[in-house]
């Protein structure tokens, strides 16, 4: 089938590909006109891993389209899908701007029954909002649905090809037809709901998920006070059916252009229903908590820490991105910035977007041995696997002192023990050599 994605970013063009290479006609539209040229050169603007092997491969098959103009795309469409940013306002609400941009464009150019899909992360109500822009102008049939998408950074390939479920929110059976035949080659249970539940779903996995990473550390500060393990005790309880074991990993907080924004977004949709959303509430305030704790810890263990030179493994707000949108890495960084810290950080993908946020504060490194150099303590925040295989018995000749504060659980405790570090990590006991 022809469709068009608004917007190429994460979303969109991770949706694009992916729907061209399940054998769809794709034109991906933006108006940014460098990033359109250079999408045609095969050159992607964000780190996913497998997405410049997919785009090329779907472009020379001549499935993948990029374009500047949804004018010129939309006649030879069934389908749009608005895959535009809804960044949080400074209230917490989403900024819906790009999303009614797109409806105010199609409205001026549409003159045949099309499917209309919000695929970005939208408030209850969007669908229908989308759908009074287009009415004003175009009185002739056509639908707009919520097709909420669930891609995880790092494996959002993975995740299109063999979803749990694919939720499609339509009003009329037409529409949920189309949308079908499209998802059709996906394994997966396709769920067809009304458009305002749709549009909930997404939200509310988010929060659910967020609300279940808070209270994993929740739980971690008290084992850490009570001699429990935290992994043990998330291994455990993920073993009942009913909870299950994903999610459950305890750390320093979840961050990312998910989480934080459709967590914020939700308690505002609720407090404009007149609701106190108190849970999720916590849930954010938990999460900031943990953040606060880790390094409320590294100041416990060496005092006063200006001008303590301290070697930071990590800036993605988790492993397998480049993306540091709300990364707890940062946001401790800047806590220990502010403590007089100096910061010698390292990061597989994140350093160049880490230098646009936090600029010269910080000493960036392309090795992470020459990070680790002299270092008070070392600070392991995010969760790329690298760290672990590096070499942790070199790496104690190279700092000054054997103390690591790992806040993912990451390195292996006996390990380290053995080496003779003084290992702190996330709601376990700490290892203090003699
Ligand atoms: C998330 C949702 O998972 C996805 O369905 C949605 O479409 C977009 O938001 P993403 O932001 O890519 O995806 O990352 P995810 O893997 O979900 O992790 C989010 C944050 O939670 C990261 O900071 C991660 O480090 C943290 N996390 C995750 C934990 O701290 N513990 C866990 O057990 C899982």
């Amino acid at each position: 089938m022809e469709i068009a994605i608004v917007g190429t970013g994460y979303v969109g063009l991770v949706s694009g590909t992916c729907l061209a290479d399940i054998g769809h006609q794709v034109y991906c539209v933006d108006i940014d006109q460098e990033k359109i040229n250079k999408l045609k050169k095969g050159i992607i603007p964000i780190f996913e891993p497998g997405l410049e092997q997919l785009v090329k491969h779907n472009q020379a098959a001549g499935r993948l389209h990029f374009d500047i103009s949804l004018k010129r795309v939309l006649p030879k469409v069934k389908a749009v899908f608005i895959a535009v940013g809804t960044p949080s306002a400074p209230d917490g609400r989403a900024d819906l701007q790009y999303v009614y941009a797109v409806a105010n464009e199609i409205a001026a150019n549409i003159t045949d029954y099309k499917v209309i899909v919000d695929k970005s992360t939208v408030p209850v109500g969007t669908a229908q909002e989308v759908e009074k822009i287009i009415r004003q102008k175009y009185q002739g049939d056509f639908d707009v649905v919520s097709c909420p998408e669930f891609l995880r950074e790092g494996s959002a390939i993975a995740d299109f090809a063999q979803p749990d479920r694919v939720v499609i929110g339509a009003r009329t059976k037409r529409a949920a037809d189309l949308m079908l035949e499209i998802f059709q080659p996906l394994k997966g249970e396709k769920f067809v709901t009304s458009v305002p539940s749709a549009e909930m779903i997404k939200y509310a996995s988010n929060a659910f998920l967020a609300t279940k990473i808070s209270f994993i550390n929740e739980i971690s500060q008290i084992c850490h006070k009570t001699g429990a393990d935290v992994e043990e005790v998330a291994y455990g309880v993920g073993l009942d059916s009913r909870i299950g074991p994903k999610f459950l990993k305890a750390g320093i907080g979840w961050g990312g252009s998910c989480f934080p924004k459709d967590v914020k977004a939700l308690d505002q949709i609720a407090g404009d229903n007149g609701y106190d959303f108190r849970l999720l509430k916590s849930v954010i305030e938990v999460n900031q908590n943990q953040r606060r704790h880790f390094v409320a810890r590294v100041k416990n263990s060496l005092g006063d820490l200006a001008g303590k030179k301290l070697a930071v493994l990590g800036l993605a707000f988790k492993a397998k991105t480049d993306d540091i949108r709300e990364s707890a890495a940062i946001d401790i960084i800047k806590i220990l910035l502010a403590e007089g810290a100096l910061i010698n950080a390292f990061d597989y993908e994140a350093t160049a977007n880490a230098r646009k946020v936090l600029g010269d504060s910080v000493k960036y490194h392309t090795d992470p041995y020459t990070a680790l150099k002299g270092a008070e303590a070392v600070l392991l925040v995010t969760e790329w696997p690298q760290f672990k295989a590096l070499d942790w018995d070199k790496i104690k000749n190279l700092i000054k002192q054997p103390l690591v504060f790992d806040g993912r659980n990451l390195l292996d405790r006996s390990k380290m023990k053995e080496i003779g570090y003084h290992y702190c990590s996330i709601g376990q006991e700490d290892i203090r050599q003699k």
